[in-house]
């Protein structure tokens, strides 16, 4: 599929008013995505996991209006006016209008919430663009009644990338690829896919722990550091390796190897950071508590043996991945021996989920 199959016909119908609700997951990235071409296309694949609990729901209103030249909506974090997210969400729609152009002939009342506390530093534009995406395929299938379920998922993923390029990760599918790569069927760099095999079920309802470690404003935000690997001296070398690794991966999420998967994933985290680090300007997003997190981590796998890995996103915070099966042992584990590391002692439990929730439609 191209950019131009997601552009409609001129649409034939207008609908007064209505309501959706769609409630959409974070991701946490196993194969980094870091580093990006014009207009949001990925320099290297990458391949996450959805989650389930960590989520932004988001209604959308809309009403029929006779200005058809101009965006217009309120926005409500909570149910109360933020005026904060208005340049984001101006910047969005502007991006979706040409495979979107019926959005100028409504006025919309966005009204959004995150399940996770909002300063966790944990990214909600994944989960708030999903979010956003679905409502927008839930007005355009009420135009366009015909189209199938694949076209609605495959634009709501390529209209949340054209928001937020790890967002495409977070609408359909409880591992989702984004990127164009040789072994993975109908990958593509405009949306993400649902890992097409079949999963081994050493993977089945896998554990992500959150640890918040930092919960204050990252001081690299990950628009600067996308844009930073370009003309970076390690970037050929990365974006290779990330295609090297998700071939391995995805060996290892059909086998069911968790030695394998651990070592591919803490790789993938450590030279997120260390292209972070060998930028030019350089930074650092990890703190001291993240590396000591990380050394508990390795101390406990070796003692006890148990299956117990991190990966880290574009901050500080430690997303601590183990099995179902090994969950009793590690949340006693972390609760013991990792909070004390934590901003407040905070933590969220997560797991593998399935994506993207119709919650109402009026
Ligand atoms: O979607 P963005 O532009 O916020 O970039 C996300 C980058 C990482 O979280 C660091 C990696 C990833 O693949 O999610």
């Amino acid at each position: 599929m191209t950019q131009t199959d997601f552009i409609p016909k001129p649409v034939s119908k207008t609908i007064e008013s209505g309501t959706f609700t769609w409630s959409a997951p974070s991701n946490i990235a196993l194969v980094k995505y870091w580093g990006k071409k014009a207009h949001q296309i990925p320099a290297n694949p990458s391949v996450s996991f959805t989650l389930n609990a960590c989520k932004t729901i988001t209604s959308l209103s809309f009403q029929n209006k006779e200005n058809h030249n101009d965006f217009s909506f309120d926005l409500l974090f909570e149910g109360k006016p933020k005026e904060d997210f208005r340049p984001k969400i101006e910047k969005f729609l502007q991006r979706i209008e040409t495979y979107c152009p019926y959005l100028k002939q409504y006025h919309f009342t966005i009204d959004t919430q995150n399940t996770f506390p909002h300063s966790s530093g944990i990214a909600s534009s994944a989960s708030g663009m999903a979010a956003l995406a679905m409502n927008v395929m839930s007005l355009e299938k009420e135009l366009y009644p015909e189209i199938t379920d694949d076209y609605f998922y495959r634009k709501a993923s390529f209209l949340a990338r054209l928001g937020s390029g790890s967002a495409c990760r977070s609408i359909k599918g409880k591992v989702v690829v984004w990127g164009k790569h040789a072994d993975i069927a109908d990958s593509s760099d405009l949306f993400g896919v649902a890992f097409p095999a079949k999963i081994h079920p050493n993977f089945n309802n896998y554990q992500d722990t959150i640890l918040l470690v930092d919960k204050g404003e990252k001081q690299v935000s990950s628009t600067v550091g996308h844009d930073l690997m370009n003309g970076h001296a390690y970037a050929e070398a990365r974006f290779n390796q990330a295609q090297g690794n998700l071939s391995k991966l995805k060996n290892v999420l059909e086998n069911g190897d968790i030695q394998s998967f651990m070592q591919i994933v803490e790789s993938e985290a450590l030279t997120l950071h260390a292209m972070m680090m060998a930028s030019m300007p350089y930074f650092i997003l990890m703190k001291p508590n993240t590396l000591e997190i990380i050394n508990r981590i390795w101390e406990f796998r070796q003692q006890r043996n148990i299956p117990v890995c991190f990966t880290l996103d574009a901050g500080a915070n430690v997303h601590v991945l183990y099995p179902e099966s090994d969950k009793v042992e590690v949340l006693q584990f972390i609760q013991s021996e990792l909070l004390g590391y934590c901003q407040n002692q905070q933590y969220i439990c997560d797991e593998i989920g399935n994506g993207s929730l119709l919650i109402n439609n009026e």
